[in-house]
């Protein structure tokens, strides 16, 4: 079976954007594919953060995977800074990336912005750390939203390199995008995201999802009721298609262009939708709250497994690197 590697950041909220374009797509995957999912801490470091909160938001994260069907049963669930190879590999891959690929990436250059007081080494090297959790479990695929699309192209480049100076060792891998790779927020104009306060967040009640929905822009083309609309435009259709069954998005795509509804009515019934979708995930994430020792437990076996591929893989690199004392021998 071929082999996938995604993570996701415990930085706060969990919004509908990392739901329908990576986690749901995610679960989705699980029969086809031998899955490996992380909770990546290291990354989340990179920007400023609150120390006493972060191991709540890696617990809640990861409780969240699970509850969207990532069980232990049928994938590897971890956290990042549990299996150290990755962290290992990272410094290796950083002796092969130029420096001018890692500044031309366009998260680099929005973060360097946002975070402007804090443009540390771990902002710039994020990728590179990104290209070793793949590759540390030699992945072929990797389910991402459209943002991650560069990154995933980055860590080919790098398999490329280590493969041609030291020897074919790594895959380089394809992303797999989501029926939804890029959802935009409330507002309409940015992607949705935890810091751009625009995001409808995966454990919002139904009350608080209509609220952020009837108040969200929609197509920019309508701006009165019997004005006809531009789906294709409007970021409320976008998260249509993530959330309602094919007869309701004619429904809407149609009495949209037509002016036969109002976006009122179009934003109800992906309200429903929405919510019809989320309530079950958001039940069990409230049952496994209570039990958080499973939650633990499933992280603590995780790691476990992860690592024990990912130690053969150190092994082989420290080897094919020529640090491994005896490693040469053996190679012979
Ligand atoms: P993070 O936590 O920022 O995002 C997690 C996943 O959610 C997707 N995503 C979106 N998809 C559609 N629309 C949106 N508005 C939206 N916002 C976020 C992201 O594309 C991502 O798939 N760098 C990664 C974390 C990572 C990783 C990895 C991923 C670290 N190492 C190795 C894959 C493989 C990230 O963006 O996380």
């Amino acid at each position: 079976m071929d082999r996938i590697f995604s993570g996701i950041q415990p930085s706060g909220e969990i919004h509908i954007g990392n739901y329908v374009g990576a986690i749901r797509n995610w679960a989705r995957l699980l029969d086809q594919y031998e899955c490996i999912y992380c909770v990546v801490d290291y990354h989340a470091i990179t920007v400023d953060y609150e120390v006493e909160l972060m191991q709540r938001r890696i617990l809640e994260t990861a409780t969240i995977l699970i509850a969207c069907g990532l069980t232990p049963e049928k994938c590897i669930v971890f956290v990042q800074s549990h299996v150290p190879e990755h962290t290992e590999l990272a410094w290796i891959f950083n002796c092969v990336t130029p420096i001018g690929e890692l500044e031309r990436m366009t998260q680099f250059k929005e973060k360097a912005r946002q975070h402007r007081q804090n443009i540390n080494m771990g902002l710039l090297d994020y990728p590179v750390l990104q290209a070793a959790d793949i590759l540390i479990y030699k992945a072929g695929y990797v389910p991402v939203g459209e943002d991650q699309v560069q990154h995933v192209e980055l860590c080919r480049e790098i398999a490329r390199k280590f493969n041609a100076r030291f020897g074919e060792t790594f895959p380089e891998p394809q992303v797999i995008l989501s029926t939804a790779p890029r959802i935009l927020g409330t507002d309409g104009q940015a992607k949705m995201s935890k810091s751009m306060n625009n995001a409808i967040g995966l454990l919002d009640p139904p009350s608080i999802i209509w609220e952020k929905l009837r108040t969200a822009a929609t197509c920019p083309h309508r701006e009165r009721r019997y004005d006809p609309g531009h789906p294709e435009h409007c970021n409320i259709y976008t998260m249509h298609i993530a959330f309602s069954k094919p007869d309701q998005l004619e429904y809407v795509e149609k009495g949209c262009r037509t002016a036969s509804i109002g976006c009122l009515e179009c934003k109800e019934i992906l309200s429903k939708n929405m919510s019809e979708e989320l309530i079950p995930i958001q039940n069990r994430v409230k049952g496994f709250n209570e039990k958080p020792e499973y939650v633990m437990e499933v992280l603590t076996s995780g790691a476990d497994r992860a690592r024990g591929i990912a130690r053969q893989v150190m092994e082989e690199v420290r080897t094919k690197i020529g640090v491994k004392f005896g490693g040469l021998e053996t190679k012979s």
